[in-house]
């Protein structure tokens, strides 16, 4: 079946997570995504929290799939020239190197606009134009500078950072929203254009509520936050532990086995319309004709104790169980599940959103699947490229090279 992006070619010179996030998004789209290598070294990532000796990390393996993988020194002079022809055939180039790398290569915006004015040229970096532009960044440094960390973690404790990758995955999605959208508008103006994502930025997008939280703080306490009405404001939203978040209250409280299993709790949302259900599945039926428990109002000012009384109903349960009895309740609710569980999940399997995938030097991985679905666009799961594996292939489909010129490329240690 054809694919939405079939015929894109893509020139991926990211490396680590948050460009390669991105360009395998387009590979599952159908683009055809050639990615550029340092000769004998590669993306650093080959080599990083290595499980097994030798071979192609889970950290390189989880984020490069459906690619080429193509080997070329774009520092020497012969590589310079392959990699300006890759320029001339491909439709976007992708980078997330640290600030300047590619200027310094000698391949500038103004530059590639020159060798291919239809080039859509999408880069990813910490920062964007300010006093920390030439920074570089990693996830986590990405998070505490975009909001995430002085918003997460325990009331009185230290700002954490969430596993969720929102610095760099987060990142890597926004570029792969503004690269299809500028290929969409190249439709119709025929030019490329440059399209660029801060992974700060990106985590700010992701943290908007807690901007509308900041303004909120100007005109009285955050109602839905612990701190209320016991504890203090300061000038900036503070952290939240479980909190919500939105405008229905949530925790999490123990379940059934919690004092062996790190994992058993579950996520409860007291949505005022499901109040009733809830109130009496766990034993209160008394709180709906009660003036102190029966609107949100009343309850507000003790959330602490309302979700108290939850956990003494939930502690009898186990996860799964509460979860099967609030749901029919439509009580919006959800297990904390764990990797483990997540990677045993059949229905996260049937999705392919949990895909098993065979390599060459590895055997058997599990990896996260494309999460968007399309109809009428199926997202296989293809390995990873080992490093260089389709050098000859892609100079001589993509850019018409004959045996003698890859020969002698490779004879001068341009790929
Ligand atoms: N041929 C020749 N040289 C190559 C090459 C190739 N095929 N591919 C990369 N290089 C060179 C680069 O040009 C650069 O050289 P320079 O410093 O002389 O200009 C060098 O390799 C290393 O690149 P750099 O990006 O500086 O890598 P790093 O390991 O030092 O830094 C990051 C890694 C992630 C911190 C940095 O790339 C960065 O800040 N990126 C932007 C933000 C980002 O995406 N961060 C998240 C990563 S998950």
């Amino acid at each position: 079946m054809a694919k939405a992006l079939d015929g894109v070619k893509i020139l991926d010179m990211t490396h680590v997570q948050s460009g390669p996030t991105c360009t395998q998004l387009l590979a599952w789209f159908g683009a055809d995504v050639i990615k550029v290598e340092r000769p004998g070294v590669g993306d650093a990532t080959r080599g990083q929290l290595r499980d097994i000796p030798n071979v192609d990390s889970l950290y390189f393996t989880m984020l490069n799939a459906n690619k080429r993988s193509v080997t070329l020194n774009t520092k020497a002079d012969k590589g310079k020239e392959i990699f300006k022809r890759l320029i001339e055939e491909c439709d976007v180039m992708v980078e997330n190197f640290a600030p300047g790398a590619l200027d310094r290569m000698g391949f500038s915006w103004e530059r590639i606009q020159e060798i291919n004015p239809r080039m859509i040229y999408a880069s990813i970096k910490g920062f964007g134009p300010g006093p920390y532009e030439d920074c570089k960044v990693y996830e986590n440094v990405a998070q505490c500078t975009g909001g995430a960390a002085s918003t997460t973690g325990e009331i009185d404790g230290f700002p954490m950072v969430t596993g969720a990758q929102i610095g760099d995955s987060g990142t890597g999605l926004h570029l792969a929203l503004g690269i299809v959208t500028a290929l969409f508008q190249r439709e119709a103006s025929g030019r490329g254009q440059r399209v660029t994502c801060a992974m700060q930025d990106g985590v700010l997008n992701l943290c908007r509520v807690k901007l509308r939280d900041q303004q909120r703080l100007a005109h009285g306490p955050l109602t839905e936050y612990p701190q209320y009405p016991n504890g203090e404001f300061g000038d900036a939203v503070p952290r939240a532990g479980n909190a919500s978040g939105g405008g229905q209250p949530g925790w999490i409280v123990r379940c059934k086995g919690w004092e062996n299993d790190p994992d058993a709790y579950i996520y409860v949302i007291t949505q005022a319309a499901a109040f009733a259900g809830l109130a009496k599945a766990i034993g209160h039926a008394d709180w709906l004709e009660d003036p102190e428990w029966n609107t949100p109002e009343a309850r507000l000012p003790k959330l602490d104790a309302m979700f108290e009384e939850i956990e003494k109903w939930t502690m009898t349960k186990t996860k799964f169980e509460a979860m099967n009895i609030l749901n029919p309740l439509d009580v919006p609710c959800g297990p904390i599940l764990s990797m483990k569980e997540l990677a045993e999940e059949a229905s996260l399997r049937a999705t392919g959103t949990v895909v098993e995938v065979d390599h060459p030097e590895r055997g058997k991985y599990l990896t996260v699947g494309n999460p968007i679905k399309l109809s009428d666009s199926p997202s296989d799961v293809d390995r990873s490229p080992l490093l260089g594996e389709h050098t000859d292939e892609i100079l001589k489909s993509v850019l018409g090279m004959s045996d003698a010129e890859v020969a002698a490329a490779k004879e001068d240690g341009a790929v």
